[in-house]
């Protein structure tokens, strides 16, 4: 099956096209960052505008790309949120146009749950991976969850505050570093002495799981403006932090939910230092490939394909959520 994913629920207008759920045929990613790289972060009317520009080209390029016609698309595959409602309500109304046009089904996804199906197609298992733990690490989403299946997802923990991307954006902005900030702050902190500043971890009361930057962040604040150290060293305490705390909890929940494998997703998985880090836990841990960690068409396509296969067509009628509820596992945590 020939599926069309098209996600516009931040700043990427990604379309792409993907056969039987993991088939890459095209992937077509237009990153909005240099529009929003001076405001320190995404300036939602400007995306929404943006994205509305660039779908017909992209488009255009992706079938070319995957030498299709329109006509050859068997299914329409789009992010619903969460995000930004502006954002979203253009990829959600050119894919129902076209499911229209074209008389051919219209599926929406979960943009969070789409980024743990990138991680689970990029590799052929040998054994059941599942239970598995996904971990979403983004510019807009930090969350533990407990996989049941890849499509079959519940929350084990979030941040109540501040994405871990986000945190990152909002450290390099302190440091005068533009958007998107976590790869200057992973280049910076390449330099710096990642012990230098024994900064204190984010805890949350009544969840051992949940996850909170904003503390970290004034730790931050306060040793920018204390002059604590070298630039390169504040910011190297800080990556180590915030991923130790990352690690530890993942590690936690791993033994808990006797999970087989942990599936990552979102931009922050992209990071060479986390990676390394996480190596040496030895854990089943899998990543997508770096194109697939960040906002793209593949995941929507692939996981719609997915979703499509289990319960069928969304209804046209849907509408854009930008925060998605998630189900919430029900043993005590
Ligand atoms: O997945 P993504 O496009 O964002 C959302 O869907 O929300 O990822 C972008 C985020 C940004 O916050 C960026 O700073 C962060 O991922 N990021 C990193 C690294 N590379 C990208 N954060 C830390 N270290 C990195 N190397
Ligand atoms: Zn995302």
């Amino acid at each position: 099956m020939i599926t069309l994913g098209i996600e516009t629920t931040c700043d990427e207008t990604a379309i792409a096209i993907v056969k039987s759920g993991k088939e890459i045929l095209s992937n077509i990613i237009f990153s909005q960052a240099d529009l929003h790289s001076s405001f320190g972060g995404v300036y939602p009317e400007l995306a929404a505008r943006e994205h509305l520009i660039r779908f017909p080209s992209l488009l255009d390029l992706c079938l070319k790309e995957a030498h299709l016609s329109l006509n050859e698309i068997e299914l329409i595959s789009v992010a619903y949120g969460p995000g930004l409602v502006g954002s979203i309500q253009i990829g959600l109304n050119a894919a129902k146009t076209i499911s229209i046009a074209l008389k051919k089904p219209f599926v929406a996804v979960n943009h969070i749950e789409a980024h743990l199906y990138a991680a689970w197609m990029s590799h052929d298992f040998t054994f059941d991976p599942f239970p598995a733990l996904g971990l979403i690490i983004s510019g807009g989403h930090t969350a533990l969850v407990l996989m049941k299946s890849v499509t079959d997802i519940y929350l084990i923990g979030s941040t109540i505050d501040d994405a871990m991307g986000e945190s990152f954006d909002k450290v390099a902005k302190m440091m005068d570093l533009p958007y998107p900030g976590g790869p200057k702050i992973e280049q910076l902190a390449n330099q710096g002495n990642p012990h230098h500043i024994p900064f204190k971890k984010g805890t949350v009361k009544d969840n051992l799981y949940a996850f909170s930057f904003s503390g970290l962040k004034t730790q931050v604040l306060y040793a920018i403006r204390d002059q604590k150290g070298l630039k390169e060293d504040i910011a190297a305490s800080f990556q180590q932090t915030a991923f130790q705390d990352l690690i530890d909890k993942t590690k936690k929940a791993f033994s808990q939910f006797d999970c087989k494998a942990i599936f990552v997703g979102g931009g922050v998985a992209q990071s060479k230092t986390l990676r390394t880090l996480f190596e040496k836990e030895e854990l089943p841990i899998f990543y997508p490939p770096p194109l697939l960690c960040l906002d793209n068409g593949v995941m929507i396509a692939g996981y719609g394909y997915e979703q499509f296969q289990n319960s069928g067509q969304s209804p046209l009628s849907i509408e854009p959520v930008p925060r998605i509820p998630w189900k919430v596992h029900k043993k005590e945590i």
